[in-house]
């Protein structure tokens, strides 16, 4: 396996990302890891990450010294090359000018990391400081006009330092470059798959509950379906999931979680009917904030009282991906921490906490899933709010109009499956505005509920544009929920993107 050390770029999930698209296993472990522990992990490569310090800050991340000595090959990007020189003696210093974006390299010396490659080269440069003079030992191996020394190595130790950043997709031959660095370098073969790494962490697994029992909130989402799978994979019945139905599903959404995981599984699931409790304390509440809160609270009452009808649980086993951990700010990866306060559930809850996908991205988990034998209808879901419909049914919620949401909905979805947009379209739901208008059907006049179709094409949902569903089939939608939905007689379609709108309405 390749380890990647992470002294704080935001680029560095990118590199494990990378060698794993390989074949390669990789790993981000935080600098402070220890020679002794990469000796024990069957190395084979380290890459050292980029990082916003400075080598000379007094409070700069540095590494245990021994990795230097450990005869493992080492790739240094941009601070982790100048980390490099400055641990073999070369010289660091600020640039006059700070570099960031495109910039040109020539090919001085074909190291092993260049062979095959173009003389001339586009990368991508982030940095403030410079390798100004190269350690005894190294070539300068590729200059730029703001960068005299952009590459450097030493052969005979299997040492390598780029300036720029080969992870980053603007560098149009890094990608080359990290594979040549894996295979040629270090040796590796690229037989690794998804069924490798589901049983490397099945055996994770195995050795870390033994023979005590495992936890899992099941929402019918991706993450949480593809934990809860490998995690009975693993332990079997040893592992109880908890499929709290809020009576915010969509149609047909709780039937299926269940017979997927209870049927197809033969997992032990149990299903708490809690509809009518978030019904009643949604009662009379108008504000989205406010919906927001009473439905993630009361989610976490149902799920405690659930958990202490159960006795001797030690772990509670989470989807938490790596993207996550990025997110709240957190150290990296780890399998197993012993506090946990993610996901809303209580502080007091005494369990050790499970993160099996903790080191993947959204589309690995997937692949995962897949690889588990997870139904499509899971692994490819569309992103779904924990707050559910309460959210899409706008101002007071109450079952009459939730059921408003959900046959429209589950037409949409239809409609859009049988137009082949169901991978294309990010997210579609249909909004219930509380607003009512005029309409004639049948000669007579109606004053009904107009439907909203939201439907969105988006990477992270972090900004999103309206999705240009072709009119025909819109025109179907419209026809087809005005025709079956009672107490509607409008459909409008929503075009704006976010910002300035959101993708939900509340
Ligand atoms: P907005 O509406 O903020 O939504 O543009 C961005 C994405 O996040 C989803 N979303 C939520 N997901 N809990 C969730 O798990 C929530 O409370 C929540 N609110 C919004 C939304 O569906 C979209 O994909």
């Amino acid at each position: 396996r390749i380890i990647v050390l992470d002294f704080g770029s935001q680029y560095n999930q990118l590199i494990t990302r990378r060698i794993r698209e390989f074949g390669v296993y990789s790993e981000l472990h935080p600098h402070t890891i220890t020679a002794e522990q990469l000796k024990q992990m069957n190395v084979k490569g380290i890459i050292f990450s980029g990082g916003p310090n400075s080598v000379y800050d007094d409070n700069a991340f540095r590494c245990d010294e021994k990795i230097f000595e450990l005869g493992v090959p080492i790739l240094g990007i941009c601070y982790g090359m100048q980390l490099m020189a400055s641990y073999f003696s070369g010289k660091v210093e600020a640039a006059s000018n700070r570099e960031y974006g495109k910039a040109e390299i020539n090919i001085q010396q074909k190291s092993k990391l260049f062979q095959n490659l173009p003389e001339n080269q586009t990368v991508w440069m982030s940095h403030g400081d410079l390798v100004t003079a190269v350690p005894e030992g190294f070539t300068v191996d590729a200059t730029s006009p703001s960068c005299p020394i952009a590459a450097m190595s030493d052969e005979k130790r299997k040492m390598y330092g780029v300036q720029f950043h080969p992870e980053v997709r603007h560098s149009v031959y890094g990608n080359d470059l990290l594979k040549q660095f894996v295979f040629d370098v270090c040796g590796c073969r690229g037989n690794w798959t998804m069924e490798n790494f589901i049983e490397m962490e099945m055996e994770k697994i195995r050795q870390t509950v033994g023979d005590k029992k495992v936890l899992c909130a099941l929402s019918g989402g991706v993450d949480s379906s593809v934990v809860a799978v490998l995690i009975h994979k693993a332990i079997g019945n040893q592992l109880t999931c908890i499929f709290v139905d809020h009576g915010l599903l969509r149609k047909g959404e709780a039937d299926s979680v269940m017979a997927t995981f209870r049927e197809k599984f033969q997992m032990n699931v149990i299903k708490v009917d809690a509809k009518d409790r978030f019904l009643s304390k949604l009662k009379g509440v108008t504000d989205p904030e406010k919906k927001r809160k009473i439905i993630g609270n009361e989610f976490i009452y149902v799920f405690d009282d659930e958990a202490n009808k159960l006795s001797g649980i030690e772990f509670l086993a989470q989807g938490t991906l790596y993207t996550d951990i990025i997110e709240s700010g957190t150290q990296t990866a780890q399998t197993i921490k012993s506090h946990h306060n993610v996901g809303g559930l209580p502080e007091d809850m005494k369990f050790q906490l499970i993160e099996p996908l903790n080191t993947l991205f959204k589309d690995e988990v997937r692949a995962l899933g897949t690889s588990l034998g997870i139904p499509d209808e899971i692994v490819w879901r569309q992103p779904f709010p924990g707050p559910g419909l309460g959210i899409r049914v706008l101002g007071e919620v109450t079952e009459d109009k939730l059921e408003i949401v959900r046959e429209s909905d589950f037409i949409l979805r239809e409609e859009i499956k049988k137009a082949g947009l169901d991978r294309d379209i990010w997210q579609y739901f249909t909004v219930l505005p509380d607003i009512r208008s005029v309409g004639v059907m049948g000669d007579a006049r109606t004053y009904d509920y107009t439907i909203a179709i939201r439907a969105v094409t988006s990477i992270d949902g972090m900004t999103s544009d309206w999705a240009r569903i072709p009119w025909e089939v819109l025109e179907t939608i419209s026809t087809r929920i005005v025709n079956e939905v009672k107490q509607v007689n409008r459909v409008v379609y929503d075009i704006t993107s976010k910002p300035p709108a959101t993708i939900e309405w509340e």
